[in-house]
């Protein structure tokens, strides 16, 4: 896959069918929804995703809204609420995310949320989103289908400009009629305003019975790895570790003697699909300090060490 130039995949049946199938191979498909255009990949695929990252070039591991055709798939994934409830039957199909505690058992990667237990879920309204989801059958992450940094595209031509052949495919189903990107409500403790919208708040408030907290923008946007919720690992983590010291968890790059390797390979999409499930899974085991080889900084590198050096801040 990746051909010089992205696949344009026309409106029609033969077309989501073809989508589904680059997903269920693991490639990237950008596709229309009612907002903007997303940049979709198997949710449940760990390096998909992890391609999502890299065509985005993004610098952190923001976590990606997971798109679904039917609610009960949706609900699978996640704990569901009354006040869940509530919105979903209120404004889905349509251009609200909801933000939920993810069900344990939920196959979607642990770097769709960059390691959260949350998961931002929303049912699309778009007929060629909802298509492309019903033929695939599963949940698919999609964040605005544009280089980091840039505008959000609404219309396959704007795709095509900003990422090139970093997309697989793209299908053409015209303008998006929303154009800015979904409402972001939290229903994990009190409702809260994650991201206006085209769903206000007083809407919201009045489906709700209540008003909603406001988280805002700016601490919302620019500090997304920074907080609070983003999971750090119980152990110390020590960063840039050519040697390890006796007792401690060893997550490897390259080729190293290790206990978990991000990538033998030295392949930073494979590190990247690999990072939040490794550090799980050494930090389950108990121990003191989890080291890690040093990781190039450079693509999606730059992500990692991003999110590595979080993971290793002082705390409190
Ligand atoms: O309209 C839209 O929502 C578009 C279309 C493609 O569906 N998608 C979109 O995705 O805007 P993206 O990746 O640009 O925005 C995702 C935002 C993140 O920046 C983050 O603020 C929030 O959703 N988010 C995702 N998962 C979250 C979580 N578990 N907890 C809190 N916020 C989350
Ligand atoms: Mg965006």
């Amino acid at each position: 896959m990746n051909p010089s130039s992205p696949e344009i995949l026309p409106d029609t049946e033969t077309g989501h069918a073809r989508a589904a199938e680059i997903l269920r191979a693991g490639g990237l498909v950008a596709f229309p929804t009612e907002t903007v255009y997303g940049l979709g990949a198997d949710a449940s695929d760990d390096r998909a995703v992890a391609r999502i990252y890299e065509a985005k070039g993004r610098p952190s591991f923001n976590p990606l809204i997971v798109h679904f055709a039917d609610l009960e798939t949706l609900k699978q994934h996640v704990h569901w609420t009354p006040e869940a409830e509530l919105l979903a039957q209120t404004y889905w199909p349509g251009p609200l995310t909801l933000v939920l505690r993810k069900q344990a058992d939920s196959p979607i990667s642990p770097l769709v949320s960059a390691g959260l237990d949350t998961i931002a879920v929303r049912l699309p309204a778009h007929n060629s989103a909802r298509a492309v989801l019903r033929a695939f059958g599963r949940g698919v992450a999609a964040p605005s289908a544009n280089r980091s940094g840039q505008i959000s595209p609404t219309q396959a031509d704007h795709v095509a400009a900003s990422l090139g052949n970093r997309v697989d495919a793209i299908l053409d189903g015209g303008a998006c009629e929303v154009g800015v990107e979904s409402t972001i409500v939290g229903l994990l403790d009190k409702p809260v305003l994650l991201r206006p919208g085209g769903i206000t708040e007083e809407d919201l408030a009045k489906t709700l019975g209540r008003h909603l907290a406001v988280r805002h923008k700016a601490e919302a946007i620019s500090a997304p790895g920074q907080l609070m919720s983003h999971y750090a690992p119980d152990a110390l983590v020590r960063l840039n570790a050519t040697e390890w010291e006796p007792g401690e968890l060893r997550l490897g790059f390259g080729d190293v003697d290790c206990d978990l390797n991000l990538s033998e390979t030295e392949d930073l999409v494979e590190a990247a699909a690999n990072l939040f499930d490794y550090l799980h899974r050494l930090d389950a085991r108990g121990g003191g300090t989890i080291a890690v080889s040093p990781i190039p900084h450079e693509g999606l590198g730059i992500a990692i060490n991003d999110r590595l050096s979080r993971a290793a801040a002082p705390r409190d």
